[in-house]
Order: C-alpha cells, then sequence, then structure tokens
C-alpha cells in the first residue's frame, strides 16, 4: 500500500520541471474548441508519436474524446494572451484568432513556434485526465521562439541562459 503524500510537496517536484505550452484543439463540427495544454511529449520519432494529457473535467475533454485527430500547437513566446485564453473558460476563445483547419479538420493557430496534427490511437484512462496518444500525420513549424512554462511562470528563450 502506498503512502499517501503531501500535495504540496509533489506540486514543488513539478514546479521543477520545465516545458512549453500548447493549444490542443480540434473541431467540433463547424465549432473549433481547444485548452491549453502543457502536459505534452514526444513518445517517439520513429514512428512519430507523441502525447498529451487532458482532465476529464475540462469542457474540451468530450468532442477530444470523439475525435479522430487532435492538433497541438506549440505556442510562441508572443502569444502569452493566447495562452491565458485557452486555459479559461471562455466560450468562443478562438475569437480574433487568426487559425486554419489542418488537413483533418484540427485547428491550428497562426502564429504558432510549431504545429502538429495527430490521428489519435490511445485513450489511456488515468484517473482524472485521459492521455491520449497519437501519430503525427501533418508538422509545420516557424522562426518564432517557443514560451516556455516554469513554476507557474511564462518565460522567454531570450531570458535564459546556455548552459550548454
Ligand atoms: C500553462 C498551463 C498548462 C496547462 N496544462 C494542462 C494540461 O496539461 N492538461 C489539462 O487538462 N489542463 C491543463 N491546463 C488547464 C486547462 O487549460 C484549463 O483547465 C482550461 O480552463 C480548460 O478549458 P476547457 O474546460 O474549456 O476545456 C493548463 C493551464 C495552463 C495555464
Amino acid at each position: 500500500m502506498d503512502r499517501e503524500l503531501d500535495a504540496e510537496r509533489v506540486r514543488a517536484v513539478h514546479r521543477k520541471f520545465v516545458t512549453g505550452v500548447t493549444v490542443v484543439t480540434t473541431a467540433d463540427g463547424d465549432t473549433p474548441r481547444g485548452l491549453a495544454v502543457n502536459a505534452f511529449c514526444s513518445v517517439s520519432l520513429e514512428p512519430p508519436l507523441v502525447l498529451v494529457c487532458v482532465q476529464k473535467s475540462s469542457s474540451t475533454h468530450g468532442v477530444l474524446w470523439r475525435s479522430t485527430h487532435l492538433g497541438i500547437n506549440i505556442l510562441a513566446a508572443d502569444q502569452i494572451s493566447v495562452a491565458r485564453v485557452f486555459a479559461s473558460k471562455a466560450t468562443d476563445k478562438f475569437a480574433g484568432l487568426n487559425w486554419a483547419p489542418g488537413p483533418n479538420g484540427s485547428p491550428l493557430l497562426a502564429g504558432s513556434s510549431a504545429a502538429v496534427e495527430v490521428r489519435i490511437g490511445e485513450r489511456l484512462e488515468a484517473h482524472s485526465h485521459t492521455v491520449f496518444t497519437g501519430r503525427v500525420v501533418h508538422a509545420e513549424h516557424s522562426d518564432a521562439e517557443p514560451l516556455i512554462y516554469s513554476a507557474g511562470r511564462f518565460l522567454r528563450t531570450s531570458e535564459l541562459v546556455d548552459a550548454s
């Protein structure tokens, strides 16, 4: 039997891990839907598999669950306001945004650092979250620097020091 760990201690561990910020999208008929997600990672390059974790309580979860494909937009450093909107419960998060459907209909946001469209493979239920795995079927990237997220703060790469 595992001993209960103090949630604050676990949170402190996660605050040590640096990520980017993505907007995971799908289409609900003609309506674009999406939420901010930093639980994104590459699973393998060959084949090109990725995963994202989405909380079941998210209003986007149901439509993602029913989708065959999803979009993953890696936000650029100047898209902090986009990250905040997609982390909110706003009714039309795409209002005023420039976006276009990918080849399989997933909304891809203009100005992102990179974006992929993924054919969903597994939907692994992990308590409060679903882990969606999938195969990258479309990929694009730009010169825009990615937005960085660390310990609850948004950072730019220009604020980081090359320590290699
Ligand atoms: C930087 C950042 C990262 C986030 N990462 C995730 C994540 O990985 N998975 C998730 O389900 N929610 C994540 N969230 C929270 C959702 O974006 C948030 O709950 C959102 O309001 C859900 O919107 P919806 O209910 O309209 O789908 C994150 C929020 C922020 C600000």
